[in-house]
């Protein structure tokens, strides 16, 4: 059977910076309680003329280039926002036309912060089903289009930037052994953007009610970050027959630190430097923070031949999930 692999990476994150000090000077907010409730200490802020197609395009050019390919060699591209520059054409498309990517089909899928995930997923299954030979995963999202920045509660945490991988069916580098997702509708409120789609369209009332922004009961997302990132390791792990002492590394979406130490706390054997962290300096950037994360570890030289990765991820929906990559 064929092995979808993850060949080459690349990421991209704007320039401007957002530091605590910053917010609060548009908040009631402090550097400390920042810090303490979430372990961030800066985030990234796209310019008005950079868009997550923009920031993607950029990320997936690194991230040929990794893997030695052209954008004519690319078959499909997957693109995972939740930011996309329109509800309308989609993201995946004004990206193809960038890259010149003329052979590959091109779709945006939505699963919010557990994106990058569904995407590897479903890179996967195209690779192996023989369907395509190399496909782009992209991760991008302009998050400020989206954050409120009169709501301490969710302004604090989210930046912008983006993430790509070209997974392919030939070559060496992380082979995608096992993806396992989940999904609960129930508790789609908690956290989601009211306006603009179909059920409410922009109106005077819409944008006097700031409905076009991220709205999230903080601490009962939490509650059902922590409890389903859990499961989604362990269930992965179970379906890949792989014990957690196996593990050499795991690398989360980076939500929040308190999520992160109740993580580690179930790897216990990981040594704190082996669960790999970049909220401190980009705060939570949805689909994309996987994927950034996932490159700076590749970049950084950290993984070594034969060692086991595990992915982990929670997102709006409620989405999640958790891949089990093997370093070959
Ligand atoms: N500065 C100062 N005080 C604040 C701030 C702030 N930035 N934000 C909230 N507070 C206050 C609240 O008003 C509240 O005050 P009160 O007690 O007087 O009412 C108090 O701090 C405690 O508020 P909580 O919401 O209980 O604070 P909590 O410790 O839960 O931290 C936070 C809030 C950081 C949002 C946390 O709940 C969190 O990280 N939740 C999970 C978010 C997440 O994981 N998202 C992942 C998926 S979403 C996605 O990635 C798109």
């Amino acid at each position: 059977m064929k092995q979808a692999r993850i060949v080459g990476t690349g990421s991209y994150l704007p320039q401007r910076v957002l530091t605590n000090h910053d917010l609060s000077k548009m908040v009631e907010t402090s550097d400390e309680w920042i810090v303490s409730r979430t372990g961030m200490k800066e985030r990234r802020l796209a310019r008005e003329d950079e868009y997550a197609s923009s920031m993607g395009t950029e990320a997936a050019r690194l991230a040929l280039k990794d893997a030695g390919k052209s954008s004519e060699e690319i078959d499909f591209i997957l693109v995972a926002t939740l930011t996309p520059d329109y509800i309308f054409p989609s993201t995946a498309c004004l990206i193809q036309q960038e890259l010149g990517a003329k052979k590959a089909a091109a779709l945006d899928l939505q699963a919010a912060c557990s994106g990058y995930l569904y995407a590897l997923s479903m890179a996967k299954a195209l690779i192996e089903s023989g369907i395509s030979r190399n496909v782009l995963v992209i991760a991008a999202e302009k998050l400020s289009s989206i954050t409120d920045y009169q709501d301490r509660s969710t302004c604090i945490l989210f930046g912008d930037g983006a993430a790509a991988a070209v997974v392919s069916a030939e070559g060496s580098g992380l082979a995608i052994k096992t993806v396992h997702l989940g999904a609960d509708g129930e508790q789609a409120e908690l956290l989601m953007l009211p306006a603009g789609g179909c059920r409410k369209p922009a109106s005077q009332e819409s944008l006097e009610q700031r409905m076009h922004y991220i709205k999230m009961s903080g601490n009962e997302v939490f509650k059902h970050a922590v409890r389903r990132m859990q499961e989604a390791a362990k269930e992965c792990l179970e379906a890949s027959g792989v014990s957690e002492e196996e593990l050499a590394w795991v690398i989360p979406h980076q939500a929040n630190i308190r999520i992160l130490d109740a993580i580690a706390k179930r790897f216990s054997h990981l040594p704190a430097n082996r669960l790999y962290k970049t909220l401190e300096k980009y705060g939570n950037t949805s689909a994309s923070s996987i994927g950034i994360a996932l490159d700076e570890w590749r970049k950084e030289g950290l993984g070594k031949t034969g060692e086991k990765v595990l992915l982990t991820a929670f997102g709006g929906g409620f989405t999640w999930g958790a891949a089990l990559l093997h370093y070959e």
